[in-house]
């Protein structure tokens, strides 16, 4: 098995990534650390509880973590996840308190009681708390496994700016931290994540599941593409941050290349933007797999697999 540790500012998108963990036998899912993102660390720290709640697994732990980017202010994406990032499904309030302790600390202990190269973080939010622990533990670069990340883009460009992606716009320094690491780096984005989209047929196969979670889901994302199937006038949204733990289950559905990814800090006008050495065309050593299209019908088959293993109690 894989163990992961997923660090999320949910968001529907993320959501459906922690069910689809959950859902893995492959994987084992040690914790959940939350991060300002989508919604505040507080809000994204209820969801991501909610999110565990549906599911049925009070055992997975859930940190709390960053509220502000390392430099910049908060930046958050409301006008697309709605008031409370979960906004197409009504949930009951979340069944337990946060577990005790900052996000980064989770991080830095759980790393280091596992062995060398046991755990991989999955970071779908801003990079802050990632950015943290490794300032904090340096030795989390030999430790990990690797970090598959939903951010950046190369072709697709901007959602947040022109130029740039949300979870890398909101803290370009901690990305910048990150991408500089040596850790090994997986990176699903936007140019892979617009090519997915959650059609209304694919949404209606999650409903025809029959179950809550399927329901559930179908809902959020519909929420999710309202704005952003009109935004982009295709048939349903971009699928984001399930890439992640559907890279890990099954790489064969996608393709990318390793290349070298720096993040722009400095020009307020391009801030975030992901720079992407796709030709080599630099001598810069390469820092990221860069994952730039799948396989979107097998990957939505492997969607309704996964969550279809949920039961209604
Ligand atoms: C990313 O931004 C968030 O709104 C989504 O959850 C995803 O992580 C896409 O740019
Ligand atoms: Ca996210």
């Amino acid at each position: 098995t894989t163990k992961i540790i997923i660090d999320t500012d949910p968001g529907q998108d993320d959501a459906l990534t922690i069910l689809l963990a959950l859902a893995s036998p492959e994987i084992e899912l040690l914790g959940v650390t939350t991060v300002a993102g989508n919604v505040g660390v507080a809000q994204a720290t209820e969801n991501a509880i909610k999110a565990l709640d549906l599911a049925g697994r009070p055992d997975v732990p859930v940190h709390a973590g960053a509220e502000r980017a390392l430099l910049r202010e908060r930046v958050d994406a409301t006008h697309v996840h709605g008031r409370t990032g979960f906004e197409g499904a009504d949930l009951p309030p979340p069944r337990r308190a946060p577990s005790p302790g900052h996000a980064v600390d989770f991080i830095i202990r759980t790393v280091m009681e596992n062995e060398p190269g046991e755990v991989t973080i999955c970071a779908i939010g801003p990079l802050t708390n990632i950015a943290l622990a490794l300032a904090r533990e340096p030795a989390l670069r030999t430790r990990l496994r690797r970090i598959v990340t939903m951010s950046g883009a190369f072709a697709e460009v901007g959602n947040i700016t022109p130029s740039a992606e949300f979870n890398v716009y909101v803290d370009p320094h901690a990305a910048d931290m990150v991408l500089r690491s040596g850790v090994e780096l997986v990176m699903a984005p936007l140019d892979l994540t617009h090519s997915l989209h959650t059609s209304a047929a694919r949404l209606a196969r999650f409903e025809a599941i029959g179950n809550r979670v399927g329901r559930v889901v179908a809902g959020w994302l519909r929420f999710e593409k309202r704005f952003e199937a009109t935004k982009y006038g295709t048939d349903g949204g971009p699928l984001h941050d399930p890439n992640t733990v559907l890279w890990l289950l099954r790489p064969d559905l996608y393709r990318g290349k390793l290349v070298n990814v720096r993040v722009e800090t400095a020009s307020e006008l391009t801030m975030g933007m992901t720079v992407v050495d796709w030709w080599g065309v630099t001598d810069l050593p390469t820092n990221v797999q860069f994952l730039r299209e799948g396989d979107a019908d097998a990957l939505y088959d492997v969607i309704v697999e996964l969550l279809a293993r949920f039961k209604d109690d």
